[in-house]
């Protein structure tokens, strides 16, 4: 069996400022050996850690899609020692990635079903993963109807600038991109995702919906969700617990009984509410 501590090393192929603030940079990492490529099966909603030798290692959600072969992208936002240096960094440099880990998003019962995908602020990154995934030629049939809120604080909060405006000229897919306050470069709408949530009324019948954002966000958007008809387990979330090994061993990101980087990070509504309020 492979080493789960063992990293894989990658190229720095691509790096993209997301924000006007320049706190957040995604990150495209091409594998340094084709095997590893092979072997690094994911599905969306999975994340991995990703470090720099000398300083360390951090768990990011994995933003690119299955479909996007060779390479993995990262969403990072500068925080501590790990995400500083990333964002340091220059393309051609090597960096490591251990995974990928977690459960992911539950793929096989979201197909055939319609989904409502809802995201707030820079916890869009998975979300982005999934919604690269379903629009892939390949998988759109296999896929119901597909509607996206996502919100940012403000225009220059918005990440996947360049996905955003794909999705907008898509005519499979119904995007509803919001912010909190608008500014003199903004003409869309404005307003928090759980109020933009209401107004858009997605159809619960036959649907999944799969919400990731602060804690604040998710706080106000649940009710919404469960006004609109949706089942506490059709509701689905993913937690970001702090964490350390990824695998299960360490027991920094646990919960009850269950670790979230082992069991989690995606769990449903109803499992949520059946586990102490640590999260
Ligand atoms: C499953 C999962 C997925 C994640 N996905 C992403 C992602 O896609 N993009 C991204 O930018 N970040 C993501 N995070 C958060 C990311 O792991 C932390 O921001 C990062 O580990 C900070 O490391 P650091 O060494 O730079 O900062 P540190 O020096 O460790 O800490 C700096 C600051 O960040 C806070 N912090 C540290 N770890 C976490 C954490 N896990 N959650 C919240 N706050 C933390 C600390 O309290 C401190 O205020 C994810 C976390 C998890 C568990
Ligand atoms: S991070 Fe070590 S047990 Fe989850």
């Amino acid at each position: 069996m492979a080493n789960p501590y063992l990293p894989i090393p990658m190229v720095i192929n691509n790096i993209i400022t997301e924000t006007t603030a320049r706190d957040i940079k995604s990150f495209e990492l091409k594998f340094r050996h084709e095997s590893d490529a092979e072997r690094f099966d994911y599905v969306c909603g999975q994340f991995a850690e990703i470090g720099i030798f000398g300083a360390g290692e951090s768990p990011i959600g994995i933003a690119s899609s299955p479909m996007d072969k060779g390479i993995l992208q990262f969403t990072v936002k500068r925080a501590g020692r790990v995400t500083k240096t990333f964002h340091s960094c220059e393309e051609g440099m090597e960096v490591h990635v251990r995974g990928p880990y977690g459960n992911g998003f539950p793929m096989e019962d979201l197909e055939g079903s319609n989904l409502v995908i809802i995201g707030g602020g820079f916890a869009f990154t998975t979300l982005r993963s999934l919604t690269r995934f379903i629009l892939h030629p390949e998988n759109r049939d296999r896929f119901g109807d597909l509607t996206v809120v996502y919100g940012a604080r403000s225009p220059g909060d918005l990440i996947y600038k360049y996905d955003l405006s794909d999705w907008e000229e898509r005519d499979n897919i119904d995007l509803f991109v919001t912010v909190d306050k608008g500014d003199e470069t903004w003409s869309g709408r404005e307003g928090f995702v759980p109020t933009v949530t209401q107004e858009v009324a997605p159809g619960s019948e036959n649907a999944y919906v799969i919400v990731c954002g602060p804690p604040v966000m998710i706080r106000f958007t649940i009710p919404v969700l469960v006004e609109l008809g949706f089942e506490p387990d059709r509701i689905i979330n993913s937690l970001e617990m702090r964490m350390k090994c990824g695998i299960g061993k360490c027991g920094r990101c646990n919960i009850g009984e269950k670790f979230v980087c082992k069991h989690g990070p995606v769990f449903t509504f109803q499992q949520l509410t059946g586990m102490p309020q640590e999260y």
